[in-house]
């Protein structure tokens, strides 16, 4: 027998990804969960919940609803605690502590991977619950239930979890799918409007790169949108969310293994502007603040009209986001806009070739592997001017 002949094999795994939608997910009559949670073996499965602080100071009745569902409705499900209660936003997901905390909770209640941990909060607490499930026993069964309009169009519909360390977005993280998410509408009406707004940017995004339709919806929504009219608050969710999972699904590449990442049109300066602002600005913020830059480069290297570049940069006012901030102008050691190395962070977090989503039109993105650092400086100045400008309405 040849010692030195190399072993060799593909190993396939396939997951059913799933996104369910309803409203008052812990009221008895709603089976949603239920269903989710019965598992053919009918042997006992542990649940532990956690839930966002901030969901349940504007839902005081929450703890008790979700405590009851499990009290009158679960045979096969034991809820191993009473909901713990964690603090949301981005400062915690960058508190690895939190993560520690959480594994000491697996441990203490005894979970294993046929336990669930269901999660209920904004993006940056899943994305921190995740990254512990994952992790914990090398994977326990996580079902996310987000409540703000970007966890529930994008954050939340997607594969990864992450925290922050080193200052750096999403440093530590893993690819997962989560056995279930389930947006339930009616959390998002005790969301404050900054965080409604928020979200409004990941699915102007993705319009951007892939769907010129959606793109003219939200145009068309603009101002029910600006006064976060709950309807169409729905409707531009549904469409974030299906095109995120299609994107996911059939892109051929879920785990980002090759260097293209279109779904972050946007995100190498927004990433570092989130930063740059030790997270005063929101990720939605910063993504539009993104966008309106990638855009405006796009115009000025003529791959994009310049009506084209203005319906973006209207639109992203019309919704209520600024188009730039001061903390774009901070400068690194050598005298140039700190948020340029950006581009070189976002190399380094995806490897490979530097790969950033341009546009050559509205619904149209495409890939190039240069960006001219002369010329985005002349952007970001410009985009500063474009901003002084136009009119953001309250
Ligand atoms: N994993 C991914 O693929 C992915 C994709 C996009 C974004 N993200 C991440 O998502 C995060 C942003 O998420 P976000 O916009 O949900 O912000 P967030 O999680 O910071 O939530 C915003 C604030 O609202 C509070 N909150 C949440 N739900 C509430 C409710 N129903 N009522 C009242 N208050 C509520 C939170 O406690 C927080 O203070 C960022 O960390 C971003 O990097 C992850
Ligand atoms: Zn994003």
């Amino acid at each position: 027998m040849n010692l030195h002949r190399s072993i060799e094999c593909n190993i396939h795994v396939e997951f059913k990804h799933r996104v369910f939608f309803t409203s008052q997910l812990f009221l008895q009559s709603n089976p949603i969960l239920r269903k989710i949670l019965v598992d053919k073996d009918e042997r006992l499965h542990q649940l532990l919940v956690i839930v966002d602080e901030a969901v349940t100071k504007t839902n005081p009745s929450l703890v008790v609803s979700i405590t009851q569902y499990f009290q009158k409705s679960s045979s096969n499900i034991k809820l191993v605690a009473p909901p713990i209660l964690l603090p949301g936003g981005e400062a915690e997901k960058s508190n690895y502590s939190r993560v520690k905390e959480l594994y000491s909770l697996i441990q203490e209640y005894g979970l294993c991977r046929h336990s669930y941990i269901l999660g209920i909060g904004g993006g940056a607490l899943l994305d921190l619950i995740g990254f512990a499930a994952a992790t914990a026993h090398r994977g326990i069964r996580h079902i996310r239930v987000p409540t703000t309009t970007l966890s529930q169009g994008d954050a939340s519909v997607g594969i990864k979890n992450s925290v922050n360390l080193f200052g750096k977005k999403n440093f530590i993280g893993t690819f997962a799918p989560p056995f279930a998410v389930i947006n339930d509408s009616e959390f998002l009406r005790t969301l404050p409007r900054r965080y409604k707004r928020s979200g409004y940017s990941e699915a102007v995004k993705v319009a951007l790169i892939r769907d010129a339709s959606f793109f003219e919806y939200i145009e068309q929504q603009a101002d029910h949108l600006h006064d976060c009219d709950d309807a169409v608050i729905q409707q531009v969710i549904r469409r974030c969310a299906e095109l995120h999972v299609q994107h996911i699904s059939t892109s051929g590449d879920p785990y980002e293994l090759g260097s293209a990442r279109p779904l972050d049109f946007g995100h190498w300066s927004a990433h570092k502007l989130e930063q740059l602002s030790s997270f005063r600005i929101t990720h939605g913020e910063a993504v539009a603040f993104g966008i309106a830059l990638d855009t405006m480069y796009s115009a000025k290297k003529g791959w994009l009209t310049e009506k084209d570049a203005d319906r973006v940069l209207q639109l992203l006012s019309r919704l209520g986001f600024p188009l730039f901030y001061e903390e774009a102008l901070i400068q690194d050691q050598t005298g140039s806009p700190e948020i340029l190395n950006g581009l070189k962070e976002f190399r380094e977090h995806l490897g490979g070739k530097l790969t950033i989503t341009q546009l050559k039109g509205i619904g149209k993105g495409f890939e190039v592997h240069d960006m001219d650092a002369q010329l985005l400086m002349t952007t970001l100045e410009a985009l500063r001017t474009y901003s002084q400008k136009i009119f953001v309405p309250a």
